[in-house]
């Protein structure tokens, strides 16, 4: 019955996490998937999310019923305050719908949805498209594809001078059609790590109130890229105060909390009136009931916890800097070797100047088949470095076989 089904290609990130758990080389290195590790490579609990779940664990009024179906209210409440700002108008006048998510994924997934069946493309005479930075995290265009909206480049990135193509990407949404849908990346930009200043933001949302654009943040670095969490929310909290801006957030715990496998984040959709939110939060509970029915309670619970007591919260801040600082101080070292020990041919300022989890090195596909398959540093085949995955231990070694492929 299934002699139809063609075998699909492995997913481009978590098949070099497998590859890698298999290879037997002791100086391996794993720089693919975009997860935190400490200066061990080892997988770190925060302190802040440790002392939040031996609490839940002890606490016995703690059963497992299901979640309703928008989630634990008190997270999506607190989750919305983190990335809008304790004193977001927005959240005090009830235009924010807030539902609890399957992390970062699920989230542009429910929102993917929700905008085939409710936006107006066929009103505002747009196509059923989304325009997504070239490039962009992979999972991107596997979400909308998987909706019936169509993914589109825009231009992002320039491979010539490792940065911002911020005339081509303000050209693109000057000359798309009114009221089109943009996928913008909140902060620390994957892959590129390459962000948009505050002034260069202040432009971007001027246009889109200029077009009547629809903004659809991916918040999953929240802290990642100053170490700030407020900070970090910029952007959004910029658009969100442009009230006539369209916009909704996808916002993931997995990275800013260690939570990646809890599956925890939110969507929240920012609209006009309270009368259109209740409409629309109504609809995200249909869709979701669909899917999930509700979604998991323990990560939740954790991340309420930590967003709402002041010691945990001031725990986690110190944690999310530690993480950022300590993926800082890794460029730093990187940068040092490559510039001033190897003299490795290049300029590698991109190295210091990307922000978050990545760096985007600027290698050909052949250079980093070479890290790869001679080096074993794992790596996606656009030059994408997890800089969380480099430690005092192997950033060495790592220097010197970018070294090596820049060379030879
Ligand atoms: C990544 O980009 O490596 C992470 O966001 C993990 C994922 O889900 O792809």
């Amino acid at each position: 019955v299934w002699s139809q089904v063609p075998q699909a290609p492995e997913d481009a990130i978590f098949k070099l996490t497998y590859a890698y758990k298999a290879d037997q080389y002791d100086r391996k290195v794993n720089l693919g998937v975009g997860a935190y590790r400490d200066d061990d490579g080892k997988p770190w609990v925060l302190p802040s999310v440790k002392q939040a779940q031996t609490a839940l664990i002890a606490d016995e009024s703690v059963d497992h019923e299901y979640l309703s179906i928008t989630g634990l209210a008190e997270f999506t409440s607190s989750a919305a305050k983190l990335i809008l700002g304790g004193d977001s108008a927005a959240i005090a006048e009830k235009r924010v719908a807030s539902v609890q998510t399957i992390s970062g994924t699920g989230a542009n997934h429910l929102g993917a949805v929700f905008l085939s069946r409710f936006y107006g493309f066929e009103k505002f005479g747009v196509e059923r498209q989304i325009y997504i930075s070239n490039p962009t995290w992979a999972n991107h265009k596997a979400i909308f594809n998987s909706v019936g909206i169509k993914p589109v480049d825009y231009p992002y990135y320039d491979p010539k001078t490792i940065a911002l193509d911020f005339e081509g990407f303000t050209n693109t949404l000057r000359s798309a059609k009114n009221q089109s849908i943009f996928l913008l990346h909140a902060c620390a930009h994957n892959p590129t790590g390459v962000d948009p200043t505050p002034e260069q933001w202040q432009q971007i949302a001027d246009i889109f109130v200029e077009k009547g654009h629809f903004a659809f943040f991916d918040c999953a670095y929240q802290g990642f890229a100053s170490g700030d969490l407020d900070r970090d929310a910029g952007a959004v909290r910029h658009f969100v105060a442009r009230k006539s801006i369209p916009l909704l957030i996808c916002q993931s715990f997995a990275k800013n909390a260690g939570l990646y496998g809890e599956r925890v984040g939110a969507l929240h959709v920012v609209s006009a009136t309270p009368e259109q939110s209740a409409a629309v939060l109504s609809q995200l509970a249909v869709i979701q009931r669909s899917e999930i029915s509700n979604p998991p309670a323990f990560g939740a619970r954790v991340v309420k916890m930590i967003l709402t007591e002041p010691k945990l919260y001031a725990q986690w801040q110190a944690d999310v800097k530690k993480m950022a600082g300590r993926i800082i101080d890794m460029r730093q070292r990187l940068f040092d070797l490559l510039t001033k020990q190897l003299k490795t041919p290049g300029n590698w300022d991109h190295i210091l100047k990307q922000i978050g989890m990545f760096t985007f090195l600027g290698l050909d596909t052949d250079q980093c088949k070479r890290l790869l398959e001679e080096g074993h540093i794992y790596l996606t085949a656009n030059s994408r470095i997890s800089m969380a995955g480099l430690t005092t231990k192997n950033v060495e070694y790592v220097a010197g076989w970018i070294d090596k492929v820049v060379r030879e």
